[in-house]
């Protein structure tokens, strides 16, 4: 099964971006066919900073990689380091209706959010088809905001089919529907556009203000606490196995620890968790040449299958 994913490298990555969408991703790599790729492309669409594009990108190759991405095993590379993509997003376009992107919804919700409409953030859509149909890929794992866009990839693929015989691999999107929604430290939806989020690579001083800004109720320290109706516990479970979750639910009906040590303790548990990745997080910071040998090293794999699939494109279209 073909695998691929496109990676934002959009700000710091928060704990229910672990538990949604990463974890699920690196187990993954045990027993499918990854490609999964640093999307700078699309991240131009938010902003056109130099500086900040290579620092985030890099900052998102850091992240993947300390955080279990195997580049012997999948493929992982920088969008911008295949550029072939470009190539078939000129292609795509012609078999891309307006009306079809007129229907996104993320085009219209980043407009109506105040983001200046260009025509890069319109075709936003075909350049991802181009990720998708370039390496013939089978599942695409998405979040629900992006299932749009990967159905409207199998649109574009659909038309190229009919106008030259099977061409391309129908994509389809997965959603992950066993992965609950991770709560942020109000009980909202853990989001960076809430600002209600635990980062993975915060310091030691970020972790505590994000953690101490926990809500709770103000039951007395003395008193039996709820911990199904607490976020401290909600976020705590998910670094605790069965008996683990069963000793902090005994901690809470016992009463005697206020709401400050479930906080101590919750900081514990995401400090232990994240040690090693956090670690090899700033190691790769401190040796950027590193990561770029490890990117284009995935990026030569990747160009291998594109170029092979351009070759075949170009013979269709007469170019
Ligand atoms: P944010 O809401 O912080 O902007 P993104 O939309 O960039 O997060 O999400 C990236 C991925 O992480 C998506 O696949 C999404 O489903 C997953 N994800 C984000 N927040 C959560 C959450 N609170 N619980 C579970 N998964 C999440
Ligand atoms: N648009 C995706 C997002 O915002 C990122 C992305 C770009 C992508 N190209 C892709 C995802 C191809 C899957 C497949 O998260």
């Amino acid at each position: 099964m073909r695998v691929l994913t496109g990676l934002q490298p959009s700000g710091d990555l928060h704990i229910g971006n672990f538990f949604g969408a990463i974890k699920p991703m690196i187990e993954a790599q045990d027993d499918s066919e990854m490609f999964m790729f640093i999307a700078n492309y699309h991240a131009m669409t938010s902003s056109q900073k130099g500086e900040i594009l290579k620092q985030n990108a890099l900052k998102a190759a850091a992240a993947f990689l300390s955080l279990g991405i195997k580049p012997e095993k999948s493929i992982f590379w920088l969008q911008s380091d295949v550029k072939e993509v470009l190539e078939l997003y000129w292609i795509l376009s012609q078999f891309s209706p307006m009306g079809l992107l007129e229907r996104a919804h993320s085009y219209k919700d980043k407009v109506a959010k105040g983001l200046p409409s260009s025509h890069g953030l319109f075709s936003y859509p075909v350049l991802m088809a181009a990720d998708i149909l370039l390496f013939d890929t089978q599942i695409v794992p998405v979040g629900k905001d992006q299932i749009q866009h990967v159905e409207i990839a199998r649109d574009i693929a659909i038309k190229v089919n009919n106008e030259w015989g099977e061409i391309f691999t129908l994509p389809e999107a997965r959603v992950n529907e066993n992965v609950a929604v991770v709560p942020g430290t109000n009980g909202a939806k853990m989001s960076k556009s809430y600002q209600n989020t635990i980062d993975i690579f915060a310091n030691e001083k970020l972790r505590k203000k994000q953690i101490s800004s926990i809500v709770t109720d103000s039951t007395p320290l003395e008193e039996p606490k709820k911990w199904q109706e607490c976020n401290i516990f909600q976020i705590s479970k998910l670094f605790l196995d069965e008996e683990g979750q069963e000793e902090l639910k005994k901690r809470y009906e016992r009463g005697g620890e206020g709401y400050g040590h479930f906080k101590m303790y919750l900081n514990e548990l995401v400090n232990a968790y994240f040690k090693e990745a956090t670690e090899s997080y700033e190691n790769y910071l401190k040796e950027p040449k590193k990561l770029e040998e490890i990117l284009e090293f995935g990026a030569s794999k990747a160009r291998k299958i594109a170029r092979a699939k351009m070759q075949k494109i170009y013979e269709k279209i007469g170019l």
